[in-house]
Formats: structure tokens, sequence, C-alpha cells
């Protein structure tokens, strides 16, 4: 049934056309009908994943589509608006939304897809359609470490929350001015707060952006994505004869070296983002605190006080439908969507998903299996929802939901 739900979504998501940016020809699965009309970064490359389950040429067909958002300069954009005219509520000052072209936005979002193009190489063997994604995404790395890692420590910053897909995480708070009382004020405050940024943003150049400290965050999860990432496209490099793979995996490694010497917590058994130029360790627990278990060369002692003295915790993040975005123990935890915004306390498949291949691949299969299945009751209960109640697997934010099919990959993984 969750099977089958997840798959009606990523047909009735599907968007296909030419766009009236420059005539281009446009297919892609979009996060909402209703919610999130257009092509999103991170949402697409998890899109491709789960269509790994349907058609692996509809995963080339998403990543196709989205590459013809890459700029000459390396540059890819968090959203393309193909079908811009027929949402013009989008463009309205609530949405929050930079645009650094009438066609895309001004914002980065977390590198999944050389990890998606990972997947696609391991499920078809198609070495020419790696060939031909490959350019761009490569870029785009190289564009972050010149833009994004000024200060060269080998972590990569945001300059805004959404640049992380993580938009109103209570690990922001205190850098962007917002209460955690009342809920109701929670979001009115990030829209305000938004602005400011915006205000403050408005006439630089995307290399000057970060240099002024109007919002910078090293931020754990996005490193340990754009590690992975490295991580794929050495082995990727590897794998068609590509150049360029021992300098990749020489990155991969630094940046998982510097997560280790500057955000890990041997006290607390956790690592912490990253604030500001000076740096300073925001210690609001998080599932991202525990993200770099998506790495296969982490340390195995670290792997295991992650899994262990937290992802296992029953008062932080094992509820009973696991994982919340925000450890239960924190003061922000925000399981009934009191705030109604996003990842204040709500379990969400994407992260789900990368923890469940994070915990296999350290030894820990019974607990991945068991998030698995626990995964699919949820979904079961709610379907296709943006995130869940941890607590009772109501469903949350927007329906017809694309990347929470990704427990086809899952559900296939464990025969489910
Ligand atoms: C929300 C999420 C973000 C996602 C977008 C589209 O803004 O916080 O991560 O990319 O929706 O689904």
């Amino acid at each position: 049934m969750v099977g089958a739900e997840a798959r009606r979504v990523l047909a009735s998501n599907r968007r296909r056309g030419v766009s009236e940016w420059d005539g281009m020809e446009f297919d892609f699965v979009c996060p909402s009908p209703t919610h999130y009309p257009f092509q999103w970064f991170w949402d697409s490359a998890f899109h491709a994943i789960a269509l790994l389950e349907v058609d692996p040429e509809l995963s080339k067909q998403e990543l196709r589509s989205l590459m013809q958002g890459a700029q000459p300069d390396g540059y890819i954009a968090h959203m393309l608006l193909w079908e811009k005219s027929l949402n013009p509520h989008w463009l309205m000052p609530d949405y929050s939304i930079r645009l650094a072209h009438p066609f895309y936005t001004a914002t980065i979002q977390p590198p999944v897809i050389a990890r998606a193009l990972e997947r696609i190489f391991d499920a078809t063997g198609d070495a020419s359609f790696v060939r031909e994604m490959f350019p761009p995404m490569a870029r785009f790395f190289d564009w972050l470490a010149r833009v994004r890692d000024q200060d060269h420590d080998d972590l990569v910053a945001i300059i805004q929350p959404d640049e992380s897909g993580l938009d109103a995480s209570p690990k922001y708070d205190a850098a962007m001015g917002i209460p955690s009382q009342p809920p109701a004020e929670t979001l009115p405050a990030l829209r305000r707060s938004m602005q400011r940024l915006f205000r403050g943003y408005a006439g630089l150049s995307r290399e000057r952006e970060p240099q002024i400290d109007l919002f910078l965050f090293e931020d754990v999860m996005v490193n340990a994505i754009y590690a992975d990432g490295l991580r794929a496209l050495a082995r990727l490099a590897r794998a068609v004869g590509l150049e360029g793979a021992d300098d990749y995996e020489r990155r991969y490694r630094r940046t998982l070296a510097a997560l280790v010497a500057k955000c890990w917590d041997p006290e607390r058994g956790a690592f912490w983002d990253l604030s500001g130029a000076r740096e300073e360790r925001i210690k609001v627990l998080t599932f991202t605190s525990l993200f770099p278990l998506i790495l296969p060369d982490l340390d195995p002692g670290i792997a295991r006080r992650l899994v262990n003295e937290h992802i296992l915790n029953e008062k932080e993040f094992w509820l009973r439908y696991p994982i919340p975005s925000v450890a239960a123990s924190e003061p922000s935890f925000d399981p009934g969507w009191l705030t109604q915004t996003t990842w204040r306390g709500g379990t969400w498949v994407s992260v789900n998903w990368y923890l469940y291949w994070g915990l296999r691949q350290h030894g820990f299969a019974d607990v991945a299996r068991e998030l698995a299945r626990r995964t699919v009751a949820m979904q079961a209960k709610s379907g296709m929802r943006e995130f869940y109640d941890p607590l009772t697997a109501d469903g949350q934010g927007a329906t017809s939901f694309g990347w929470s099919t990704l427990v086809l990959d899952m559900i296939a993984a464990e025969g489910l």
C-alpha cells in the first residue's frame, strides 16, 4: 500500500514541457503540486533515487533537467522556476526567496546530486550517463570550495537558513533572533529576519556574500553531504576513467577530518554546527548532529557513540516514529507542529533514508531495519506527507510530497 502510494505520487507530481526560460525542455518531479510546484535541487536528487524503483530512465531524466540550471561559473540554484507564469503566487514576498535571474534563485541547497548519480550508475552501469553529468556536478563542488570555503578549512558555509534545506531549524534561532516562545511567533519572526538578510545581501556578488558574516553556518549536515559527494565523485571518476579522482578523494578525507576536528564534541558525543566567522559551536541537538554517520570512513568509535547514545536514546531520537528532526530533549521540540513551520521536530523520510544507509554501512543492520519498518508504518497511517509527528505518525506540511517516496528504496533494500 505504501509502495503503491509512493508510485502514484512520483507519477502525478511529474511536470513536463517547454519553459518560457529560453525554450528549454523540462521533465522532473515537483515536490508537491499544491505547495512546491518548481524543481528544487536536493528534492530532485532524492526523486532521482526513488525513481530507480520505477524506471531508471526517469531518474536520468530528473538529473538532466536539473543540470540545465548549471551556470558557466559552476553555480547551481536551489530552485529552477520552469513553469513560472503558472504559479504567480510564489513570487510574493511571503515565500522569502531571493532571485538571481527571472527563472532561478540566488541560493544553494545541499549537493545530494553526486550520491544520486552514484546510485544511478550502480543501478544501470551507464558510464556514458556518468560522463555526461559529471562535468557540471564537479564544477558545482568546485564552486562550493571556491566561494563557500573562503577560510579554507575544508568546511563549506551557508549564508541563509534555507540553504541547508532546513529552513526553520531551531539551531538557527539564536543567529536569526527568533524567540522559541510563543510558537505562533516563530514563523513571522523568521520571515522578518530573512528580509533583513535579503537587504544585507542586496547588490553583493556571490563571492562577497559570505564575507560580510551576516549569517554564516558551517552546517554539519551540509558538510557531511558535501564530503559524501566528493567521495562519490572520486569513485565515479575512477569507475568510468575520468580525471580528478585522487583530488576528489583527498578533498573528501580532508572535509571528514575537519568535521571531526572542529565539530565533534567528545563529551556530548555529538557534532555541532559552527556559526559566524568566529565559528561558535551551536549546541542545539538536532538530527544533523548525527549526520556524519552517512560517511563510510567515519571513525567506528564515533559511529558507535552516535548510535548508542543518541539514535537509540528514547529521550532524544528513538521515539515511536523516529528520527525526529529535533531531539525530544530540546525545549524547542515541536512534535505537534504548533509552530506551523518546518524542521522543528517532525520526522522526515529523507533523514531516515540517509541514516538508514549510514546505519547499515557502520554495522547496525538491525537498527536500520527497525527504522525502515517504522518509516513504513508511519506512512501506512498518513501517506506521502512532507513530515510526520514522531509520536503519533500524523501527517504534517505538504501533501503528495515527493521525497517521502524514498521509502521505495528502503522497502526494496529490506524486502518489506
Ligand atoms: C521546504 C523544505 C526544503 C525543501 C522544499 C521543497 O522548504 O524545508 O528543504 O527543499 O520545501 O520541498
